[in-house]
């Protein structure tokens, strides 16, 4: 299949820039706790903490939503190993889509009584969600993109630009 750029490698790396330094001020003198929703966020959550001005810590949770066959809910496959309790959380997403995804990992921490949660996706597709994310990296077209860690059928996470997949 042929792949169309729709979003460059630098201008992610500019962009993630000026989102690390929104998200700094956000927390300043504070530390974070990044929990990177895996598998999507994982690249972006690499770059942008180490853009960072704050002190972070880093936890995973996988969230896997079944459409199609089990409508409904999103299902938590691993969750976060350390206690949030009175820490700040930062959620990092590749996409909001629907926002079920999202959604989903901000009441299972939110459970944990944190001191704040913040949300922050990559890329946002132009379409009403259940959840907005409070920092968003790019809004595109509803859309289907690869790369930067999006996948579909769990190739192309390794392209370092973000693309529309043709024919
Ligand atoms: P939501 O729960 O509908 O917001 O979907 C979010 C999740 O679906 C993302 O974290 C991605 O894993 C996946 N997803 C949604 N749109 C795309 C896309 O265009 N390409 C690749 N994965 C996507
Ligand atoms: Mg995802």
């Amino acid at each position: 299949m042929e792949l169309k750029i729709m979003i460059t490698e630098y201008e992610i790396r500019e962009r993630i820039k000026t989102l690390a330094e929104e998200i700094s001020e956000e927390f300043y003198g504070e530390k974070i706790t990044a929990v990177c929703l895996l598998k999507g966020a994982f690249i972006f959550t690499a770059d942008l903490i180490r853009e960072l001005k704050t002190e972070v810590e880093i936890e995973f949770m996988r969230i896997k939503s079944y459409k199609g066959t089990e409508k409904g809910e999103d299902k938590l496959i691993y969750n976060i190993e350390t206690d949030i309790t009175e820490k700040n959380v930062l959620i990092v997403d590749d996409i909001l889509d629907t926002g079920g995804c999202l959604k989903t990992a901000f009441s299972i921490l939110k459970r944990k009584k944190p001191a704040k949660i913040k949300t922050c996706v990559l890329l946002e597709k132009e379409r009403k969600k259940s959840i907005s994310a409070d920092f968003i990296g790019f809004k595109i077209p509803d859309k289907f993109v690869v790369g930067y860690g999006l996948d579909m059928s769990e190739l192309y996470r390794d392209l370092p630009y973000i693309a529309v997949l043709g024919n």
